[in-house]
Parts: C-alpha cells; structure tokens; sequence
C-alpha cells in the first residue's frame, strides 16, 4: 500500500503553493465625488494562480468583473509606493503581496489618513509634498548655489551608505497610515518626515545645522509629538530604520532644545 502524502495545512489558512484556491477578495468602497456612495464592503471571488500577488488579482477583477474599482500601480516592483493599502488590517504595498501568504478571504481598504480618491486609491503625493515643502526637505547648499561639482563631490563610502540607506523612502504612506500620533494631530510629519530631516542632517553638503533642524522639526509636529509608538518601524515595507532614525533625532533635538 502507497502512503498518501502528508497534508501541510497552513496555521492562518494560507495556501502552501498559492495555486487552486477560490479567494474571495473583500474590498471597502467609496467614492467620495458620488454623493450617493456610502463606504461598504464588496466581495469578488477569483481562481488563486500560482505566484498570484494582490496586484494580479486585483487587475484581474477590474478587468473581467468590475472595471470601475479603483486602486492604485505604477512600478509592480516595490519602488513607486502608490500600491500601498490595508491588507488585512496592515498597511503594505499589494504588489510585493502574495496572496498565498494569506487566508482564503483578504480584506482591502485604503490607508486612511490621506484624501481618498475612490475605492483603494488615495492621494498620497498631496500630503507628502505639503510635508516636504514645510520641512524644506530638500538640500540647501551651503553658499546656496547649484554647483553640480560640488553636488557630486566625493563623500566618504560609509557615510553615502547610511544616507543611501535613508534615501531608500519611497514615500508610500504605510507608516503614518500606521502612526495613532497621526491620526491625532493632522500636521505631524509622521516617520516620513523625520525620516527625511534625519537623511539631510547627515549630509555634509546640507548649510542647516541643528539649531535650523530644531526650528523645523523640535516641535509637537515632528520629534516632540512621536510618542514612541513604532508601528511605523512595524509596517515599513522597505524596512528602513525608522525607530533607529527618530530616537537619534529626538536625542539631538533635547539637546538643541536645552542650550
Ligand atoms: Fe513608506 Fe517606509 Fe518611507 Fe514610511 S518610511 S513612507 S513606510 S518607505
Ligand atoms: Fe508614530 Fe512611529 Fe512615532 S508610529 S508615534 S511616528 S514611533
Ligand atoms: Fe509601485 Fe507597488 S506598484 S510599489
């Protein structure tokens, strides 16, 4: 007699191959512009496909079942950050999701916090700009001139690393969705924004020293209104060193404060 193979049976429902399974995508609705839409839920049931990410899945609904849901892909790599949603209660970007890593229903709602365009979509560039325009977060060049030699003068390799590290932001929204401070104070420049002041601090070409730091971000706003809770550092989905990042500028900022 043959031994039947054993039958792995995932803990959270997830399928092991990702290939087989009837999901059923819940998705919560609005349209903000139709003054007859009222947010609700809608279901859509597919065939799972081996490798299936929510992007494919979700192109794959507009296209055969529903061409007006609305969601957002540029890249499909990880790189753009507009894919960015609620998935099953945290905030990610669908197209680095597989669907096999979750259970047979996968709830999807938009990262609340930002303007919502429709559906899953929301307008994350309108916050972000406004952000990095009150944070200035762009490099001041000491004498102010934009002198490309001296922009791509030399810098020490450890020293680009660590910015490099930084610079690998690609603003998708995920932390401040996650942030509770952000939800509470409509101007916090949540993780992103510290992240950011935290990559210009480090770069020697930048004139702004920690007393300018202070006046743009030692306030409840930026460092001072952080109150540690790290769901940022939880849900980034390029995991940046966001905790690292605010507790050296929260450090830096007291000690600025003080003088
Ligand atoms: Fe997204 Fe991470 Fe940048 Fe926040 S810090 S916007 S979670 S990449
Ligand atoms: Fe929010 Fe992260 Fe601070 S979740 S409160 S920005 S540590
Ligand atoms: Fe660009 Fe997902 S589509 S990050």
């Amino acid at each position: 007699m043959t031994e039947s193979p054993v039958k792995v049976v995932p803990r959270n429902g997830a399928a092991p191959s990702g290939a087989g399974r009837r999901l059923q995508i819940k998705v919560l609705r609005h349209n903000p512009r139709d003054p007859a839409s009222t947010p609700h839920w809608q279901s859509y049931e597919i065939e799972e496909a081996d490798g299936m990410t929510l992007f494919i899945a979700l192109t794959e609904i507009r296209e055969k079942q529903d061409p007006s849901l609305q969601f957002d892909f540029v890249c499909r790599a990880g790189i753009c950050g507009s894919c960015a949603m609620v998935i099953d209660g945290k905030p990610t970007l669908a197209c680095r999701t597989l669907t096999k890593n979750h259970g047979r229903t996968i709830t999807l709602a938009p990262l609340p916090f930002f303007e919502l365009i429709g559906d899953l979509s929301v307008n994350t560039g309108k916050w972000m700009r406004s952000m990095s325009e009150r944070l200035e977060g762009w490099l001041h060049m000491r004498d102010g001139t934009l002198d490309i030699g001296r922009i791509e003068a030399t810098m020490d390799p450890e020293l680009a690393d660590r910015i490099y590290e930084l610079d690998r932001c690609i603003e998708c929204g995920c932390c401040v969705a996650a942030c509770g401070t952000a939800r509470m104070r409509e101007d916090f420049v949540g993780a992103v924004g510290m992240n950011r002041i935290a990559r210009f601090r480090l770069d020697p070409r930048d004139a702004r020293n920690d007393a300018d730091w202070y006046d743009i971000v030692g306030d409840d706003d930026g460092v001072f209104g952080c109150m540690s809770l790290l769901a940022c550092h939880d849900v980034c989905p390029k995991e940046l060193p966001l905790a690292t990042q605010i507790a050296f500028l929260r450090r830096a900022m007291v000690k600025q404060g003080l003088r």
